[in-house]
């Protein structure tokens, strides 16, 4: 059972997403359950067992309580090699009732050279940086510390504006706190939306 834990926007869903994708082959039954928490609180938990059972098994059986569900999905877990994911799962019950007690989260990680490449790509329209303006896209990176949502942001609203543009707009930058990065990403969408490249 592995766990991606994180800030919203860092990419965790992707990353659900792409481990699917990759691994899915090699399992009898899969199951991605996207947007968890809406799903519970729209249609309840029961719903969500259900739908987990029939991705499973084929078959629409007859769910009545959390407990009875977790049940099922107890049994036919042991009984088949599932794929199961579960996005947005932000409190432990929801874990519980769909796959048990296991329960352990490791932390995800970013790889500083791509991170430079989807800024790029927003930046430049181009996967390679603009020679002139690489001590100041390496300064973004380092300082959005690879947050994927947040470097595409930025690299939007800095599109197509001058080297004294951007080192205004980075000194300004150091004033946001960075801790808050859905504020950094609100402020930079906003001003986009604003003041259009
Ligand atoms: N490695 C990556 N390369 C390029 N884009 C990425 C990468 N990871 C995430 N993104 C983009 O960043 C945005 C946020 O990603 P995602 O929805 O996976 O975040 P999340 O952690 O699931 O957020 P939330 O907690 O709000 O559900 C999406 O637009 C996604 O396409
Ligand atoms: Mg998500």
């Amino acid at each position: 059972m592995i766990g991606i834990c994180g800030i919203s926007g860092i990419g965790k869903t992707t990353i659900a997403k792409a481990i699917y994708n990759r691994l899915y082959a090699h399992f009898d039954v899969c199951s991605f359950c996207e947007n968890v928490k809406e799903v519970i609180e729209k249609h309840g938990m029961i719903q969500l067992q259900k739908q987990v059972i029939e991705d499973i098994t084929k078959e629409d059986l007859k769910v009545s309580s959390v407990g009875e569900g977790s049940n099922v999905l107890k049994r036919i877990m042991i009984s088949k090699k599932v794929l199961l994911i579960i996005d947005e799962a932000d409190e432990l019950d929801y874990l519980e009732a769909l796959a048990g007690s296991h329960s352990w989260f490791g932390p995800g990680s970013l790889i500083e050279d791509e991170a430079m490449e989807l800024f790029s790509l927003y930046a430049f329209k181009q996967k390679q940086l603009k020679e002139e303006f690489k001590g100041l896209s390496d300064q973004v990176v380092r300082y959005m510390k690879g947050h994927p949502l947040a470097l595409k942001v930025l690299g939007c609203f800095l599109f197509g504006k001058s080297l004294s543009e951007w080192k205004s707009e980075l000194s300004r930058l150091g004033r946001i706190p960075i801790d808050d990065v859905q504020v950094l990403i609100s402020h930079y969408s906003l001003n986009k939306k604003r003041n259009p490249a």
